[in-house]
Formats: structure tokens, C-alpha cells, sequence
């Protein structure tokens, strides 16, 4: 069978997406799997690749701050003051929709999730698909439903490149993304923000560049598919555990595998999958690592989380949607 395209070029990425096809693209967070969100038949085809429930809403980027009205009106003035202060840059926007958010892409939902991606290569790609009348593309991170998410071209490949070559689909190759985990999401749709899921842009940067105090999610928070309970997984086991107690694991631990910062030294019979300096650092090396641990065929992670209100709470929220096991 012949192998997935992977490029470089703009062009011909703009080409093929214009064409009706899928691309995998970078962005500063995760590699999206992208469709013209104006080609219905496209954006279905997402879906399938991922083996996503068609219920749940996509994001679509955008080239630009001033093309976020195009998608969601009323924007509250905090959220604009927001967008202008962090886009390009790791947040969605989840906001009132207009006619251009179509049920495909919201999964019937009244309201459309928004971002500008920091990117250069995905930037450009935007910018030039406005030119073939492509508006925004529409892209969840480029993984099977319930996987971990690719940071890096060859994750995609490995996990998606038989659906992508068999259609004709290509990867654009931007490289490892810098931020690693997810957007920050936050609901856009009334007096104050509220973060659906927390990634680099904390509720802290939040508040202080709106000077808005962020609310507490409720309820009847809109669908959020990484919010479900088991997300972002590896294969191997995820066992959660403290410093201290990694140092009193016993023999069970043979084969497993270490993500924890540089500062934790590793135990005896463990394989190391990261040597992070800084919780940036770990949110950059998270997935990598769980990717490798999965080539390795190791059967169990041990993960000591970095603790924080930062960029803590991203890693946190993915590490628990990630873990069958805390270690007691
Ligand atoms: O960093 C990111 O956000 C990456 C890159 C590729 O941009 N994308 C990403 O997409 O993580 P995805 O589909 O894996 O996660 C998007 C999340 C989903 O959990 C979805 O439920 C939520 O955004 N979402 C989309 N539209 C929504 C809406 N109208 N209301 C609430 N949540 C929404
Ligand atoms: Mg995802």
C-alpha cells in the first residue's frame, strides 16, 4: 500500500484542502485533522477517520482575530479584549454561532467553538485558503477518538496514515509542537468567562488580561468530548504516584515506564520517557512520551505530575483523564 503524503508546502496542502481533502496540521498546541468547514461531505469524513461521534463539536481555526465574527456573534467585550490579547495562541472561543456554523460542525449546538492557531505554517495555510474561499477549517486533534493527541508528524502518520493515504489526504509537516497539550476553552457567552478545559492560557492570565473573574463551570456546560472520563490514553497503563513513593516502588514496576520532571531521579529497573526541566517543558514532552511508551510496548507508565496552578492544571486534567490508577 502506498504511504500517507507528507509535505511541506503550503500550496499544495491549500491545494488538496480545496480540493476536498483532509490535511493534518500543526499548530503550536497539537497536530489537528483539518477539512474546509464549508464542505459538508469533508467535514463528515473527519468523523469517520477519527471515529468520532458526529454529536460532538468541532473547532475551527481561523487566519485571523477579525474573522472570529464571521462565526460568532455578540462576542462579549471581555472575550474581545481576550482574543486580542492571546491570539495567535493557544485558545478556543466558544461563542454564540452564526449561519456560516453549520449543525455538521456544532454537533446542533446554538453556540461555535473559535481559535487562531500560533503556527506559522497552519497561519499561512489559513491566510491562503481565503483566497479559494475556504473560511475556516474545522479540526480535532489528529488522533483515533479517545487516543492521545499527536505532537509531532510521525504520531499522526502511525496512528492515522492508512485511513489518510487510502483517501488521498496528505500531513503537513510543521514540525513538534511547542505548547503540547490542548487549548484552553472557554465559553464566551455571557457577563463572565468560563473555562471548559484548561490548558496554557490559565484562569489567572484569564483574569488578568479581562479583569474579569472566571465563573464556575456548570452543569449544563455545553459538550466538551475531552471532558469525558477516559480521554487522551495510551495504551499502557497510566498509574499516577508521588516522588516519594516512586522511590518505595517494589519489583512490580519492572518494564514500566517514568514521565516526571528532571529533578525526580529514576528508580531502578524503570525506563525513563522525558527528562523535563520545567512544567512547560512536561507539557511539551507529555504525549511524546506516551507515544514512546506505546512503541516500546511497555504495559505501564508511572507519572509523577508537576504541581502548579499554571500550565499544572492542563497536565493534571489530561493525566487524570489518562489514568485507570492513582498509586496509593
Ligand atoms: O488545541 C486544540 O484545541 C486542538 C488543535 C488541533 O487546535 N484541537 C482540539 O480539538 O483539541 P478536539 O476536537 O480534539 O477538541 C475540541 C474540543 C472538544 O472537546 C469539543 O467538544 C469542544 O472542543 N467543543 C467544540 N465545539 C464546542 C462547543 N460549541 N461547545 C463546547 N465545546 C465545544
Ligand atoms: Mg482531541
Amino acid at each position: 500500500m502506498t504511504s500517507v503524503d507528507v509535505l511541506t508546502d503550503v500550496d499544495t496542502a491549500a491545494a488538496r484542502l480545496t480540493a476536498g481533502h483532509l490535511c493534518a496540521i500543526p499548530t503550536e498546541t497539537v497536530y489537528g485533522l483539518a477539512a474546509n468547514a464549508g464542505d459538508a461531505s469533508a467535514v463528515a469524513r473527519v468523523f469517520v477517520a477519527k471515529g468520532r461521534p458526529s454529536d460532538h463539536p468541532l473547532i475551527v481555526h481561523v487566519a485571523d482575530v477579525a474573522n472570529v465574527y464571521e462565526w460568532i456573534h455578540d462576542l462579549p467585550e471581555w472575550a474581545v479584549v481576550l482574543v486580542n490579547a492571546v491570539w495567535p495562541g493557544p485558545l478556543t472561543i466558544v461563542g454564540l454561532r452564526t449561519a456560516l456554523a453549520t449543525d455538521d460542525i456544532t454537533g446542533g449546538q446554538d453556540t461555535v467553538a473559535v481559535r487562531v492557531p500560533a503556527h506559522p505554517l497552519a497561519l499561512e495555510l489559513l491566510s491562503k485558503l481565503r483566497d479559494h474561499n475556504v473560511l475556516g477549517l474545522v479540526a480535532p486533534s489528529a488522533n483515533s477518538f479517545g487516543h492521545v493527541s499527536p505532537t509531532t508528524a510521525q504520531h499522526v502518520k502511525d496512528e492515522l496514515g492508512d485511513y489518510l493515504a487510502m483517501n488521498g489526504d496528505v500531513i503537513l509537516d510543521g514540525g513538534q509542537c511547542e505548547v503540547g497539550v490542548e487549548s484552553t476553552i472557554v465559553l464566551a457567552a455571557g457577563d463572565q468567562p468560563v473555562i471548559l478545559r484548561p490548558g496554557a492560557i490559565t484562569k489567572s492570565d484569564i483574569e488578568r488580561i479581562t479583569g474579569v473573574q472566571v465563573a464556575e463551570a456548570k452543569g449544563n456546560a455545553p459538550r466538551v468530548s475531552g471532558a469525558l472520563a477516559s480521554h487522551y490514553a495510551p495504551v499502557a497503563e497510566v498509574v499516577l504516584i508521588d516522588a516519594e513513593k516512586l522511590e518505595s516502588l517494589g519489583d512490580e514496576h519492572k518494564d514500566a515506564g517514568l514521565i516526571a520532571l528532571e529533578s525526580i531521579p529514576t528508580p531502578v529497573g524503570l525506563s525513563r520517557l522525558c527528562e523535563p526541566k520545567t512544567s512547560s517543558e512536561f507539557a511539551a514532552q507529555l504525549y511524546s512520551a506516551m507515544h514512546e511508551a506505546d512503541r516500546k510496548n511497555l504495559p505501564v507508565i508511572y507519572v509523577v505530575a508537576p504541581a502548579g496552578t499554571g500550565i499544572e492544571q492542563a497536565i493534571a486534567d489530561r493525566l487524570a483523564r489518562a489514568a485507570t490508577r492513582v498509586k496509593e
